[in-house]
């Protein structure tokens, strides 16, 4: 098994009657982009601001590198760089400046400052002040105010809010970038899974506080491929004999289904099905949308 750079075990917010993170157990393996996804007000900041130890858990603890929060904040701190809602600039400073001011108090050199406006393609925009910066540009700005101290881990929630098309796709590619480049692990939180889906191997999905799913992303991808829906008159009695070809196959609301087929297999089937006397009515080919499974997953709202 792979070492787990964040592990929260039982993680549990309350504010008032509410529980707005409920006995989360997340694992954030070495090396990973971890995409947390969840809908707006799911949870997210609520959990990030517990990783980081800005607020206190109702119950619950949270491991960074292995150590436990808070006993061993200040050296966890240290390696883990963060960017959690709109960051807060000196807006008469400019870019190069801001991350001065960071950099005396991290310890970091300038030709750190320089490399990581680099990374950030914000060299060309290092001397112009920050009031005159469009959003996308505070936010790359941010990152590279979390990259200063060279973390070993990068915190980043919702990073692309607010941004247009080509501003998220830039943002992307930086963190993308992360784990080979910079051997760095990366959490990020989104409420769209499209995003995540660009840039997260690992997922975990956050609804009502809860955590409903946490894998790799293949998993959740699998459960994407094309089906095949078989139509017939007598579904449970053809279905052995579909079985006989996919074991897998079931019978849901009516119709039969199966994993999908080829061309020379399906036309097998269904001259096996009329031979022993079944109509085939329809056979089709089905596929359901990650989108259709985020949603599926986050409206029913049940453990997987
Ligand atoms: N300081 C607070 N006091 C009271 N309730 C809070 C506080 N912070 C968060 N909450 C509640 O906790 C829930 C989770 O909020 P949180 O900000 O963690 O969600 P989120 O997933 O980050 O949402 P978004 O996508 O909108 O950023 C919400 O119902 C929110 O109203
Ligand atoms: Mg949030």
């Amino acid at each position: 098994m792979s070492e787990m750079i964040i592990q929260t075990y039982g993680l549990t917010r309350r504010y008032g009657k509410q529980t707005s993170v409920n006995n989360l157990n997340m694992n954030v393996p070495r090396g990973s982009i971890y995409g947390f996804l969840g809908p707006n007000g799911a949870g997210k900041t609520t959990t990030i601001r517990m990783i980081l130890g800005l607020i206190r858990p109702s119950s619950g603890e949270v491991r960074v590198f292995n150590q436990p929060f808070p006993s061993h904040r200040i050296s966890i701190l240290k390696r883990v760089g963060s960017l959690v809602e709109s960051p807060s600039y000196y807006g008469h400073l400019t870019g190069y400046e801001n991350l001065d001011v960071l950099a005396k108090l991290l310890g970091a050199s300038p030709k750190r400052i320089h490399e990581m406006l680099n990374v950030v393609r914000l060299t060309s925009a290092a001397n112009k002040k920050v009031k005159g910066y469009s959003l996308g540009m505070k936010q790359r700005l941010g990152i590279a105010a979390a990259l200063l101290g060279q973390p070993d881990l990068l915190i980043l929630d919702e990073p692309t809010n607010g941004l247009d098309p080509s501003g998220i796709h830039e943002i992307r590619e930086l963190i993308k970038e992360m784990p080979k480049q910079h051997g760095i692990t990366v959490l990020v939180s989104s409420h769209l899974l499209s995003e995540i889906e660009q840039m997260a191997n690992q997922v975990g999905i956050i609804n009502e506080g809860n955590l409903i799913f946490e894998d790799h992303i293949e998993v959740l991808r699998k459960r994407s491929l094309p089906k095949l829906i078989l139509e017939v008159d007598r579904p449970q009695e053809a279905l052995s004999i579909v079985q006989r070809i996919d074991r897998s196959a079931v019978i849901e609301n009516g119709v039969l289904e199966l994993s999908h087929l080829d061309y020379a297999q399906t036309a097998e089937l269904n001259r096996q099905l009329v031979q022993e006397g079944h109509s085939v009515y329809r056979i089709r080919e089905w596929t359901s949308s990650l989108e259709s499974i985020f949603l599926d997953l986050v409206g029913k709202g049940t453990s997987l």
